[in-house]
């Protein structure tokens, strides 16, 4: 598509549109499950691998199935390229071990994904590179003083998993900028369809695009979308030589998936809110945090970064691990899962589960207490997940 769309036309047709359906006389992106691709000439394919012209060389850089999804990732993320990997993590590892090398530093928000903690706190220190981490990620001065000489990147996720910090983004991409530093949002939760860290002066957006853009827990996935001269440095070589790249037809799910993706965000965003509006009044919660909420702490840099609020919510139960564990344990419609981004409900307990690898303190540092039910309301009927949840609060001890 020469011509920009606006974003659902984007979504359904980006990198697709009649130029290449006519090439393939497919009205669906095709699915090219192919690691290999023969070459034109000798000539051809000499070009192609001193990077005279672009082409498809080698499954593991690059496949036609996984450009018309990065092609469609960039439009949405308003950035010039993008590149497909095979997890949300490789996302993640990627842009820093492009980014940072032994010796210098990452400074991140301490509210992030357990698996992004473990990674900066567990895997790179074995490559020589530290974390600095910043405990009060809404105050612009603990960026400032977490920033060092050495510090070569900055990373955020907002809102965070799992207990929804959401952060001030053109304020921290103003002080990337006074440093001459590149910021990461890591914008799985809100997706593009309702937050675009591009517009608000990131430069690389990564997502786990395993939760809202496949849709419906099919497949590991993920994307970097940034400028193409950072991209091109990244798929020529770190992604190149350590392989982790996006399976074709994993790719062609999140094609599929990306079609209905703003109406599945709004339904997700309508469902969290009638879900957390119903806890917020029951008497065996003793807090709930949703950014669309007013009572969140960061409800104001939610109104002003996000267009809708997601479909996660965390929510301590009275009674402690005990409580949340009978809560859990007595949901129906909700499935007890590592997951969120999917069409069905999911709920866990994220100190038990994805944050247990961290330990009583830097669990408590990051904001996961034992009592913590992090939840993502799916597309059902609101009012069934509110009877489930009923039901199950029932069981808790008052
Ligand atoms: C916010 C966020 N970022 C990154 C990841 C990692 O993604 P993946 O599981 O696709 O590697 C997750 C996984 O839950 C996540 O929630």
């Amino acid at each position: 598509m020469a011509k920009k769309h606006r974003f659902d036309t984007m979504a359904v047709k980006g990198g697709y549109g009649w130029d290449e359906q006519l090439r393939y006389r497919t009205m669906a992106p095709p699915l090219i499950q192919s690691a290999v691709f023969p070459y034109e000439s000798a000539e051809w394919a000499a070009d192609l691998y001193s990077y005279k012209i672009e082409g498809f060389a080698y499954g593991r850089i690059n496949n036609p199935t996984n450009d018309i999804f990065e092609k469609r990732m960039a439009l949405l993320e308003g950035t010039e390229a993008a590149l497909g990997t095979s997890s949300g993590m490789a996302a993640i590892f990627m842009v820093a071990h492009h980014l940072v090398q032994s010796g210098e530093e990452i400074t991140s928000s301490i509210r992030v994904y357990g698996g992004t903690q473990q990674l900066f706190a567990q895997s790179m220190p074995r490559m020589g590179i530290k974390t600095n981490w910043v405990v009060e990620p809404d105050k612009i001065e603990a960026w400032e003083k977490a920033i060092t000489p050495k510090t070569k990147l900055l990373h955020v996720e907002s809102p965070s998993n799992p207990n929804l910090f959401v952060a001030d983004i053109p304020a921290i991409a103003e002080l990337a900028k006074s440093k001459g530093l590149p910021l990461m949002i890591d914008n799985t939760i809100c997706t593009p369809a309702l937050m675009r860290p591009a517009e608000m002066g990131a430069d690389i957006i990564i997502h786990s695009a395993t939760k809202f853009i496949s849709g419906n827990a099919t497949s590991l996935s993920g994307v970097i979308c940034a400028k193409k001269e950072f991209i091109d440095h990244v798929r020529h070589i770190g992604y190149r030589n350590i392989g982790p790249s996006i399976s074709p037809f994993n790719a062609w799910l999140c094609l599929l998936g990306l079609d209905s993706l703003s109406l599945r965000m709004k339904k997700h965003s309508d469902n969290a809110m009638a879900v957390a509006k119903f806890l917020q009044k029951h008497p065996k919660i003793e807090a709930v945090s949703y950014p669309g909420l007013e009572s969140h702490p960061q409800h104001k840099a939610a109104k002003k970064t996000m267009s809708g609020y997601s479909s996660m919510l965390s929510f301590n139960v009275a009674g402690g691990l005990e409580g949340a564990r009978t809560a859990i344990d007595n949901l129906s419609i909700a499935v007890h899962t590592t997951h969120l981004g999917s069409s069905q409900t999911v709920a866990i307990q994220p100190a038990a589960t994805t944050h247990y690898q961290l330990g009583p303190e830097e669990r408590a540092k990051a904001g996961v207490p034992e009592n913590m039910i992090r939840y993502s309301a799916g597309l059902e009927d609101p009012e069934d997940l509110i009877e489930d949840l009923e039901n199950a609060l029932s069981h808790v001890k008052g």
